[in-house]
């Protein structure tokens, strides 16, 4: 019988990514999301309509919509705060591994609405392992981000060093998944396994993130705010390197004797110059950017550069997009369907 995976956070970046990945991996994928519209949700509905979810299907709540497209996906649109349908649809569809995707991300916004960030990913976090808890899932992959390091200033940044400083509430919150997850392993023995990942870029990548960003307002010949003067770093790393070291985290057999909870960076290694991304973008698209120098803003780091040993000596991890590939599949994506 095949594996059944629930993907939390499937309408969004990564999580649809993944889903392809797996349903090609041959595992039966039930994706869930609750569609916000944190961002343009026209995005979210294209990517569910390439996973074939039409947009009429994915409208109505705690309903589950067939794909039109592969046999083996299905779609719930779903709060992780529903605390009376979530267990529900764990008690009907009895999956043997979870990947949580689904939480409010972005360090910027956590400043101005820092309630939905404690709704989705405290309160729908404890939800999805109370759920892990009494349905014997196995295992239980999920989101944390490098945002948790802070100003940590020993790089690479390892799972080693210090986290207990984290500046923005998003850190907050990842942070606490981290050790509510470690809670719960150790009181309910389930494995629990959390990916730090290093900003994420790649076709159908998130309206609020950089690459998208400049992309957007090089291209229609705006300006684009630079912070920090363009002093900043950023491991960035390729959403198809994301999806394959995701996807080993999950396939990786259980052992008896594993350990229940363990926790790993995910990122590419090669931290980036902010100015160096920038002007790759403008190669690109043939144009250059219109910048506008700003000083650091609150709740940012300086610098992100992930020590991804252990996971390269566990799970083979091995990213191997390089910036200029990536960016250039990125602005490929952005001029297509953007047209
Ligand atoms: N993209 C990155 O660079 C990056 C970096 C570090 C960590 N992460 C983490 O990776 C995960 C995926 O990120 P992404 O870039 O794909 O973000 P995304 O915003 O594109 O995807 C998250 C999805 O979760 C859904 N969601 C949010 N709250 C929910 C809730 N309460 N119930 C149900 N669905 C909900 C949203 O509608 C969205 O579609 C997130 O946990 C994020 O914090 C991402």
């Amino acid at each position: 019988m095949k594996e059944k995976v629930l993907i939390t956070g499937v309408a969004g970046f990564i999580g649809f990514h993944l889903a392809k990945k797996l349903i090609q991996n041959g595992y039966e994928v039930i994706g869930l999301d609750n569609i916000n519209d944190y961002y343009d949700s026209g995005l979210k509905y294209d990517r569910l309509e390439v996973l074939g979810i039409s947009k009429d299907n994915a409208l109505t709540l705690n309903c589950i919509a067939e794909s039109g497209t592969y046999k083996d996906f299905k779609f719930i649109r779903m709060n992780l705060e529903d605390r009376k349908n979530l267990p529900e649809l764990f008690a009907r569809e009895k999956f043997n591994i979870v990947c949580n995707l689904a939480a409010q991300a972005g360090v910027r916004y956590s400043l101005e609405n820092p309630e939905v960030y404690v709704d989705s990913n405290v309160v729908g976090f404890l939800n999805l392992l109370e759920c892990c808890r009494h349905h014997k899932i196995r295992r239980l992959v999920y989101a944390s981000s490098s945002s948790v390091y802070g100003q940590n200033k020993k790089v690479p940044f390892s799972t080693e060093d210090d986290v207990d400083h984290p500046i923005s509430l998003y850190a907050a919150t990842k942070k606490s998944n981290e050790l509510m997850a470690y809670t719960y392993s150790h009181l309910y023995g389930f494995q629990t396994i959390g990916l730090r990942f290093f900003t994420v870029y790649g076709p159908w990548g998130r309206p609020d993130m950089a690459m998208f960003l400049f992309t957007d307002a090089i291209s229609k010949g705006e300006s684009i705010k630079v912070f920090n003067n363009g002093d900043l770093e950023r491991d960035f790393t390729y959403v198809d390197d994301i999806v394959d070291g995701i996807t080993s985290v999950i396939e990786k057999k259980i052992i008896n004797n594993d350990e229940k909870y363990s926790l790993f960076n995910i990122g590419n290694s090669k931290p980036v110059k902010l100015l160096d991304f920038i002007n790759q973008i403008e190669k690109e698209l043939g144009k250059e950017a219109k910048k506008e120098m700003l000083p650091m803003q609150p709740g940012d780091v300086e610098r992100t550069w992930a020590d991804v040993s252990s996971l390269k000596e566990e799970f083979n991890y091995n990213p191997s997009t390089s910036i200029e590939e990536g960016v250039s599949k990125f602005v490929e994506w952005f001029k297509s369907y953007y047209n």
